[in-house]
């Protein structure tokens, strides 16, 4: 698997990358001199501790937010220069992501929830298929409110995927799940780099996630202060929280 990856070469780029927020006349600088590269169908696990930047570094490798300096790269395409219009086809086309609360739309039974892209005109596979990845076509007809948080949360991932997105990214993805749960919705997400490579992108303050990355980057105080390779990492199955 290791060889396999080592030639897929980089998909994101950050040079000098940094984020401040304004309040009136008061900055807050959240992220400074981020520099780091994500390989294609590379497994990257962002970790720190609460409010240490985290989610403003995944928001900006998605186009969520915007970068204050730097520059950020995907593939061909320069993020950091793109139009509002460019970002957004960017955002609706290239990247998937996943929250800690699902965000399912309550009203929408499960199978309309995963049809809501190809609803906004965005190429999809078919929603059913979509659920049946995540295991869930027994339940294509019920309301987030009938299913577990589990549940909930393949749902969403079967509609961040079925778009088949270049880029996975995932936010705290397991935070309101049990252990058992949580397993699960991993096995997911790591099914998608280490078999259809595709690149994810999880953030988690879990320490123990470390260990099922190609690749973990490290933030604290608004810095990545260490980024490691891990040549051998484990499955989900062999981690215990
Ligand atoms: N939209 C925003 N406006 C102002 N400050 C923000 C905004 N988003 C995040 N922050 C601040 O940036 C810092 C980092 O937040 P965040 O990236 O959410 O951290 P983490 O995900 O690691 O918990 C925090 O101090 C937070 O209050
Ligand atoms: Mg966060």
């Amino acid at each position: 698997m290791g060889d396999f990856k080592d030639h897929m070469g980089v998909l994101i780029t950050l040079k000098n990358v940094g984020k401040t927020y304004y309040s009136g006349s008061v900055a807050n600088e959240v992220l400074k001199d981020v520099n780091l590269t994500i390989d294609e169908g590379e497994m990257v696990v962002i970790l720190g501790p609460s409010g240490s930047g985290k989610s403003t570094l995944l928001n900006m490798l998605g186009g969520l937010d915007s970068a204050t300096c730097g520059q950020i790269t995907f593939g061909e395409k320069t993020v950091t220069d793109l139009t509002d219009r460019q970002l957004s086809a960017f955002r609706a086309i290239d990247v998937g992501i996943i929250f800690q609360f699902y965000n399912l739309i309550p009203t929408l039974t499960a199978m309309e929830n995963v049809g809501l892209m190809s609803e906004l005109g965005i190429e999809t596979m078919d929603p059913l298929e979509a659920l049946k990845l995540v295991g869930l076509e027994e339940r294509k007809n019920n309301f987030p409110s009938q299913m577990s948080g589990g549940q909930q949360q393949r749902v969403a991932i079967a509609r961040a995927i079925a778009k088949k997105p270049r880029l996975l990214l995932c936010d705290e993805p397991t935070g309101a799940l049990d252990t058992e749960t949580g397993k699960e919705v991993l096995k997911l997400l790591c099914a998608q780099s280490r078999e259809d490579n595709r690149t994810v992108v999880m953030v988690t303050h879990n320490a123990l996630f470390a260990d099922i990355a190609d690749k973990v980057i490290y933030v604290k105080n608004g810095t990545v202060n260490k980024i490691v390779k891990n040549d051998n990492p484990k499955s989900a199955d062999e981690i215990v929280w």
